[in-house]
């Protein structure tokens, strides 16, 4: 039994390499921090401005993320809805799904849960790896994204890259190793100040997919206390007891 099991161990990557079939671009690390309030309240903001008008998080309220990110309500409400929309409302578009399908070959999709379906490193490496493709509709293509429908909303901020591919010769066959990736223009903000800006994005889509996390911290905290202090008790209560019978 032993051995079996160390034989498929043994087999599991080259069963990964067969069931992948070639390269994947290296994932770069998100600093996920949900205490830091500043981080998802920029996140939010640039999640409103860049991405709502495409997709949704219809399971999320304007008014739970002003509560939680700690964004009064009436600067959340002049700052942060665009639309004719309520706070207490769903963070909805009014993007036709028919129109949207044909403009970009697919619906852009709900990012309630994105951050757990494909993780955050996914998404943060996603945000920076587009690239100038000029065989494209909307002129770009992604390192972990190949032929993505999404156009790059954040070019502004962040420039144009160019692409190089490396291949080599793997079993002797041409195949792609790596994917090198340059800035070509530079945006309004630095690469450090693009890379906060993606990383706080990235921050608020975690919190979005899971928002009763920031809850289980702050609940967690109280159990400890709560523990700490229950103790103490104990400990009096038991040199109560042993007092007699010493
Ligand atoms: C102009 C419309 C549009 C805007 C604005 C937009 N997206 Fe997209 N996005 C799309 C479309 C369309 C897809 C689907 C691409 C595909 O499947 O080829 C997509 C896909 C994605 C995906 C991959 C989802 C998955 O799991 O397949 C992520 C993540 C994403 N977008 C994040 C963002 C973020 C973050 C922003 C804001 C910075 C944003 N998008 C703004 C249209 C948009």
């Amino acid at each position: 039994m032993k051995k079996l099991l160390v034989a498929l161990i043994a087999l599991l990557p080259s069963l990964a390499i067969a069931a992948g079939g070639g390269f994947s671009y290296p994932l770069e690390e998100a600093r996920i921090d949900l205490e830091d309030k500043a981080s998802l309240q920029r996140g939010a903001a640039l999640f409103i401005n860049y991405c709502l008008g495409c997709h949704q998080t219809q399971y999320q309220r304007y008014q739970r993320t002003a509560e939680d990110l700690g964004i009064p309500l009436d600067l959340a409400k002049d700052n942060l809805i665009f639309s004719d929309q309520k706070i207490g409302q769903k963070m909805t578009n009014s993007m036709p799904k028919e129109g949207s399908a044909a403009w970009f070959g697919k619906q852009p999709p709900d990012l309630t849960l994105v951050a757990r379906v494909r993780s955050p490193d996914w998404i943060y490496t996603y945000l920076k790896t587009f690239y100038v493709d000029t065989n494209k509709t909307f002129n770009v293509n992604n390192a972990v994204f190949k032929d993505v429908g999404m156009p790059h909303v954040l070019q502004d901020l962040q420039g144009t890259q160019e692409a190089e591919m490396v291949y080599d010769t793997v079993h002797g066959k041409e195949t792609l190793v790596g994917i090198k990736l340059t800035q070509k223009e530079p945006g309004s903000l630095t690469p450090e100040e693009y890379d906060q800006a993606v990383n706080d994005l990235v921050n608020y889509l975690e919190y979005v997919g899971e928002p009763s996390k920031l809850d289980s911290h702050r609940i967690g905290t109280w159990v400890l206390v709560f523990l700490a202090v229950f103790f103490v008790f104990i400990y009096l209560l038991k040199k109560e007891y042993w007092r007699d019978v010493h």
